[in-house]
């Protein structure tokens, strides 16, 4: 057995993944520890130069346990959820060598050989801009290359998922669906892209960011309690996303924004009542995200036909997708007149596919 704990090697991978908001939401989940949704999703995953998250994984004989540092902070890496996806990319691990370094791991070495993660999210973190999503994908992927797991990204999108279900998502650009699967074993509850990032080019995404705290409740704890006590969310899982997801799926073959505005903001306002709907009620958006959604509608009306959609996660925070540029540009003048940055609002402004990036609150 070449990987001794005398040896004195290390090898390691490090891998970006960008973010990924859903404009038909997850938000329910039939199986807890496989995370199998109760209802498929859309999703459009963001440009990798913006919000993305950066994750170095290493291993070597020398490490004794598993650990990771999120954000320059330890955290565990005990929970469930990364063991499971552990698991998964050990026993899918193969052989590697090399011979110059003298470096030598076995299928069955890498069963023994700990991991050291360190990951850095460059926005938010659990503030409802998906960072759970953009990490678990990173922390997936990297993995995967560290330990020469040969498998596609349709097999990697369903590990993703066992670390955080909008994670699947993450691994393919453009658009991407969620197929919430029929299998037990979660094997067919893969995502699948449905559009890549050339298809639709001319949208522009701008995220407002309302409020970089932390949210008080996870997505996780909060779609459990969704599931237990909301009598909303079965017909939105039954009757209403069903529908949506066709609609979604055509709207976005034929890049009609209209009519993927009205549906990209009518399923994040369900989402939102889903959560006002469960005991004790949810309320992710504050005053400053009530505001801008009727600043968007307001615009959108007088306009005759929607240039911009709204959409927002488990958190205050907006995400603004406009038709062109020329709607973003106008969008953000708006957005710098009403939620002037380092004012009470406490906004800050991302603009997404552009270089020009405005972070001024503090
Ligand atoms: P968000 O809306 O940001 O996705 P969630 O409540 O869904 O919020 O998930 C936040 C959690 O995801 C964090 O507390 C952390 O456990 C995990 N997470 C976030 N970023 C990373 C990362 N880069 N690597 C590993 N885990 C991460
Ligand atoms: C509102 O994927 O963060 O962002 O599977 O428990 O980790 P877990 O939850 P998570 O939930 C995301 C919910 C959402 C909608 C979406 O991304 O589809
Ligand atoms: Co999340």
């Amino acid at each position: 057995m070449a990987a001794e704990s005398s040896e004195k090697w290390i090898l390691n991978v490090t891998a970006q993944t960008p973010t990924n908001i859903a404009v038909i939401k997850y938000w329910g989940k039939r199986d807890e520890d496989l995370i199998l949704p109760i209802n498929d999703s859309i999703s459009v995953t963001l440009d990798p130069n913006h919000l993305c998250t950066t994750t170095s994984v290493a291993v070597s004989p020398a490490f004794t346990q598993d650990r990771m540092w999120l954000n320059g902070k330890e955290v565990s890496l005990s929970g469930g959820r990364y063991q499971n996806c552990l698991r998964e990319l050990r026993s899918r691990a193969s052989d590697f060598e090399d011979e110059k370094k003298g470096i030598k791991i076995t299928k069955k070495n890498w069963e023994k050989l700990h991991v050291h993660v360190v990951s850095y999210n460059n926005f938010p973190t659990a503030a409802g801009l998906a960072s759970s999503a953009a990490g678990l994908a990173c922390l997936v992927f990297s993995l995967a290359k560290l330990m020469n797991v040969k498998e596609d990204h349709s097999k990697l999108s369903a590990i993703a998922r066992q670390g955080s279900g909008s994670a699947c998502r993450s691994l393919y650009g453009g658009f991407v669906k969620w197929i919430m699967g029929k299998e037990e074993n979660g094997s067919d509850s893969i995502a699948v892209q449905l559009a890549d990032e050339k298809h639709w080019d001319d949208l522009v995404i701008i995220i407002a960011v309302v409020s970089s705290r932390q949210k008080e409740t996870s997505s996780t704890s909060g779609m459990r309690d969704s599931v237990e006590t909301s009598p909303l969310i079965k017909h939105r899982a039954k009757e209403v996303v069903p529908k949506r997801i066709i609609e979604m799926e055509e709207v976005i073959r034929k890049r009609d924004f209209p009519a993927f505005a009205r549906l990209t903001c009518a399923d994040s306002n369900q989402f939102h009542a889903v959560c006002l709907d469960t005991l004790p009620p949810i309320f992710y958006m504050n005053d400053t995200s009530h505001r801008i959604i009727s600043c968007v509608e307001k615009w959108n009306r007088h306009e005759g036909s929607p240039q911009v959609a709204y959409t927002f996660d488990a958190g205050p925070n907006a995400v603004l997708i406009s038709h062109n540029r020329k709607a973003a540009t106008l969008l953000l003048q708006r957005l710098l007149f009403y939620f002037p940055p380092k004012s009470d609002t406490d906004l800050n402004s991302y603009v997404i596919g552009d270089k020009t990036i405005l972070k001024d609150a503090g």
